[in-house]
């Protein structure tokens, strides 16, 4: 009889529409791992019992969080990598040979992969600007000014959050705060949003001259159909309006080659799933 396959798991709440089980089923059957990835829906207060029993008695060795759970994951963490302590948010826990858990956050460098590798956006002296300034946002400054964009302007409706994330990333880079109506008369090469309003239908107000010619726009969300954020892209003369399915994919890929030592190739993965979707 062959051993059963490893256990890994994405938590989170809701579960229910998470495309991750599905993508590390593909990373498994590409590379011939041999590996169980579920779902599991798990709240806050659930959360120190269900990792319990995953690593406990269930055996398992990673897993992935989600809302609303990195930020517990990041707390839970016996050990966490430089940039998931930077975020101060983990997305994928990693069972040792001890059995203590290395908490990495994937989420940045896979925005990243997205954004530069396969979409081929250039941030180097770009002038890029940030909608949002939460858990997500905090997430991707540092990959984002490691790659020496000339400014990079966080926009929130909470100025004050903006105005912390830039003075705690300030080393880092030639990084800025404002509210909305700070954005009046200026243009950016690269947007990214990472606003919940996305996941409500709803879009922050930016004003109708925002983008350079040749402009990028990026949603961290994803979705079925365009998200509104994607849309006024398109309607602005972005040159490239995109939802952030891939960078799920290429999140998933770097917790993959974490967990199990090789790394999927996500172009087939990213045709897949937008295929399907049909945008
Ligand atoms: P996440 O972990 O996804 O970043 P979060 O920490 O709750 O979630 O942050 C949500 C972000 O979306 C915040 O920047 C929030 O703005 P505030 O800080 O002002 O609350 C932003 N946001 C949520 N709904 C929004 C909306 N309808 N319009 C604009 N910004 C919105």
């Amino acid at each position: 009889m062959s051993p059963a396959p490893d256990l890994y798991a994405v938590f989170g709440h809701p579960i229910g529409h998470s495309k991750s089980p599905r993508i590390h089923a593909l990373f498994a059957a590409q590379t011939g791992q041999m590996l169980r990835y579920e779902a599991r829906d798990v709240d806050l207060p659930d959360f120190e019992a269900a990792i319990s029993a995953f690593f406990g008695p269930e055996g398992g060795r990673g897993v992935n969080c989600t809302l609303p759970l990195k930020e517990a994951a990041w707390r839970r963490a016996d050990e966490l990598t430089e940039r998931a302590r930077l975020a101060r948010a983990v997305n994928t826990l990693i069972r040792q040979a001890d059995g203590t858990l290395q908490g990495d956050n994937t989420d940045g460098v896979g925005l990243l992969r997205d954004l530069c590798d396969n979409l081929a956006v250039e941030l180097l002296g770009a002038a890029v600007l940030v909608l949002g300034a939460g858990g997500a946002v905090r997430g991707i400054l540092a990959p984002l000014l490691e790659r020496q964009p000339a400014a990079l302007v966080i926009a929130n409706r909470t100025l004050e959050r903006a105005e912390t994330l830039a003075r705690d990333f300030a080393d880092l880079g030639p990084v800025t705060a404002v509210g909305f109506e700070g954005l009046r008369g200026r243009q950016f090469d690269v947007v990214l949003n990472a606003t919940a309003a996305s996941l409500s239908g709803d879009l922050p107000p930016l004003p109708e001259d925002l983008l350079r010619p040749g402009a990028c726009c990026y949603d961290l969300a994803y979705g079925s159909e365009p998200t509104p954020f994607v849309r006024w892209g398109r309607e602005h003369g972005a040159r490239l309006s995109v939802d952030g399915l891939g960078m799920l994919v290429e999140q998933a890929a770097e917790a993959f080659e974490l967990w199990r030592g090789v790394r999927p190739d996500t172009r087939p993965v990213i045709e897949l799933l937008s295929a399907e979707r049909g945008f």
